[in-house]
Parts: structure tokens; sequence; C-alpha cells
């Protein structure tokens, strides 16, 4: 059977097939066939992912013809920690993987992130395929090469450019998506359409409510366009240094949310919707967004807001971790606000009043 990838992925020097389709999974010995003579790999997924898929795809891949194992990791944020990078390591030095054995990861951006790292790293990089099952992976984390485990001292702090083989999209493994972690995906696809797309954005104020409650499911076309955008701003700044911090809309103050709930109390796409109304509100009021654009980036917002019991009490509970942001960022915090809608520009110069001003915002909209 032959497949073509739907968007190719140009990174100075490479080319990255993304192959998008529905029911792609079976055909997943056939992708990688198009790309490897050598038919033999090593499969890597969580838990959770394995009980509803795991089968699936090593049936497709024996059925194909590769010689395939699998390894079945914990499903959570602690897997991307450098015990399971070793653990991984091990395990391959056992199996004698060698150069040309080709790592698929499939599941969400943990699994991907921390596989992801492990392939980079062994024997000097392993061929990877990125096989994404939630909206967060295909929009974005399985694209764009970065790859990473975390440290104590914090978020992804450990990690790689590490571009893959390819990225396989199939749409219909997104159908077991929880409810609420499809919300915490569209928080990145909303945001696609603020920095990028005028036109994603409408479809977003049509339809988020639908597909959070998986009444409808995302389109693929919806995907494939916020896959687009991430591969037109990766291709043009793959190491983060210009264009590519577009991507960071919502996640300043998002990244701070999820530092103070440590980790558990905000999915990540719920707290990147709430740093998106404070980034609007921000631009609202310094006269880059209407009032009316700035009410619909809050109204779609708001659909995507975590319901908690507990929010912080004073504000500098979360602004004090907005600096290990600031760290990296060689001492200046660079904020992302929209300049109308589906169009952003990157400022240096956000005053503390300001910040206070949409942390104070943001947070009330969830008391309401
Ligand atoms: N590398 C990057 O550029 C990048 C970008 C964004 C996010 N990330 C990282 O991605 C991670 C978050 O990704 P995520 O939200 O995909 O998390 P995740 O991988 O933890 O998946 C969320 C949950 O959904 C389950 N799951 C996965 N696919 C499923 C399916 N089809 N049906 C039912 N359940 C399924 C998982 O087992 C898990 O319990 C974070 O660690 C973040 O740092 C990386
Ligand atoms: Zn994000």
């Amino acid at each position: 059977m032959s497949v073509r990838p739907a968007l190719f992925g140009a990174i100075p020097g490479r080319r990255v097939p993304v192959f998008v389709d529905d029911g792609l999974l079976d055909r997943l010995p056939d992708v990688l066939a198009s790309v490897h003579a050598h038919r033999v790999c090593e499969v890597v997924t969580d838990r959770n992912v394995d009980a509803l898929l795991g089968r699936r795809v090593m049936a497709a891949l024996r059925k194909g013809k590769w010689r395939a194992h699998k390894t079945v990791l914990p499903a959570g944020e602690q897997i991307k920690s450098a015990r399971t990078i070793r653990s991984l390591h091990e395990a391959w030095f056992e199996q004698k993987l060698d150069r040309y054995t080709v790592i698929v990861v499939v599941g969400g951006g943990t699994v991907g992130d921390a596989v992801g790292y492990a392939a980079a790293t062994f024997l000097r990089g392993l061929p990877l395929w990125q096989v994404p099952t939630t909206i967060i992976g295909q929009v974005d984390s399985a694209i764009g090469g970065k790859v990473g485990i975390n440290h104590k001292r914090g978020k992804n702090l450990i990690g790689a450019f590490y571009q893959p083989a390819g990225i396989i999209i199939d749409p219909q493994v997104l159908e077991s998506l929880p409810p609420r972690e499809r919300r915490s995906g569209l928080g990145e696809v909303v945001k696609y359409g603020v920095i990028a797309d005028a036109g994603l954005f409408r479809q977003c104020e049509r339809s988020v409510n639908e597909w959070i409650s998986g009444a409808e499911s995302v389109p693929t076309s919806t995907l494939q366009r916020c896959a687009r955008i991430k591969l037109k701003m990766v291709a043009a700044d793959e190491t983060d240094r210009g264009l590519r911090h577009h991507l960071n809309f919502g996640h300043t103050l998002g990244h701070a949310l999820e530092r103070w709930g440590g980790y558990r109390r905000f999915k990540h796409g719920e707290a990147v919707a709430m740093g998106m109304v404070a980034a609007a509100w921000m631009a609202y009021k310094r006269g880059d967004l209407t009032e009316s654009e700035f009410k619909r980036l809050e109204e779609v917002c708001r659909s995507l807001y975590p319901r908690l019991s507990t929010l912080p009490d004073r504000n500098s509970d979360v602004t004090q971790h907005l600096h290990s942001d600031k760290k990296r960022m060689a001492g200046t915090l660079r904020w992302v606000l929209p300049h109308g809608l589906g169009r952003v520009r990157v400022v240096e110069d956000v005053t503390p009043r300001e910040i206070n001003g949409a942390l104070r915002y943001a947070l009330t909209l969830s008391r309401r």
C-alpha cells in the first residue's frame, strides 16, 4: 500500500515527513517502510495508551513483517526523568539495539519528550518516529524536535533538539481522550488561531464546546492547519531564537501557574488558557486589541479554564514562579501579546503593575 506524507517540515538541510490520516495506525508498517529498509523497531508507549492501542500497533507491525518489541512505561509527567532514560538505555543495550533500529513512540507529549530524548542520546541518535495520540501531541509536542526530561530545578531543563525521521498523525485515536485532556489540548489549538490564523480562531469560537464535550471531533483539517503553523515557525527558527517564540503566547504566565500548582492542579492547556487571557488583557490595555476582540478571546478561553476549588491567595504566589523562565532568557522576560486576532508581537517592557493587573483579571474570571 502506498502512503504519502500530507506535510513536510522543511528544517534547514532536512525534510521531516508528516503523515496525517484517519486509521494510519493500522498502516504504520507501510509508512515506516516508505523510509526505512531495515524492518526492526522498538515501540515505546505508556500504560494508558498501551491498554487502548498497544495490541493494534504490534499486530499491524507484525503483519507488515516488522520485527517489533514493545516497552510500556507508566503514564504521567514523572516519567520525564533521568531514571526513565537510564532504564530505557539499559534495556536497549540488553536487546542489542543498533543504529538502524527504529524507535516508535506512541503516546502523548510526555512519552514523546522522554523517549525522544532517550532515542536522541542512544548511540548518538536512533531514527525516531513520533506517533502522537493526544491533541497536544498532534498539534504541538511531536512537531519541532524538542525532546527532553525534567530536572528537580524545573520542567524540560534537560533536553535536545532532535528531529524525528517522521511523524504519524491519526486523528481517530483522539476519540478515546477524556474531556479534560481534550480541553487541555484545545488550549494549543486556540493559541495557533490567535498567533497566526484568524480563520482558525473563528472556527474555535464556533466549535470549541462541541470539541470539548466530544459531540464533534476536531476536524483533521484543523489539526493539520495547526501542524502547518508549527512546522512553519520551526522551519524559520529551529532552535528557538526568534519566530518560534510566538508559540509561547499564553505560556509565560501559564508556566508560572503550572509551577504554582506543582504541575498537578492544572493541565498544561488549562494554565495556557488563563495565560492567554492575561496576555490579552495586557494587549487590550495597551490598545493592541479592541474591547470586542478581547471579549471574544476571553469567551473562548473561558471554555478551556480549569474547574478548580483552590486558587492562589496572592498574586505573588504565582509571580515568584515567573523567575525561572526569566533565568532561561538572559534575565529578560519576553511576553507574547496579541496584536489583533491572528497576529502577535513580542515585548520585553511589561511592568509589574501590568502583570499584577492581568493575573488578577485572569484569576477572577475563574471564580465567576
Ligand atoms: N516537545 C515539545 O515541543 C512540547 C510541546 C508541548 C508540550 N510538551 C510536553 O508534553 C507533555 C504534555 O503532553 P500531553 O498533554 O500529551 O500529556 P500526556 O502524554 O501525559 O497525555 C495525557 C494523558 O492522556 C493519556 N492518553 C494519551 N493518548 C490517549 C488517547 N488517545 N486516549 C486516551 N488517553 C490517552 C496519557 O496516558 C496521559 O494519561 C508535557 O510534558 C509537556 O512538557 C512538549
Ligand atoms: Zn504549550
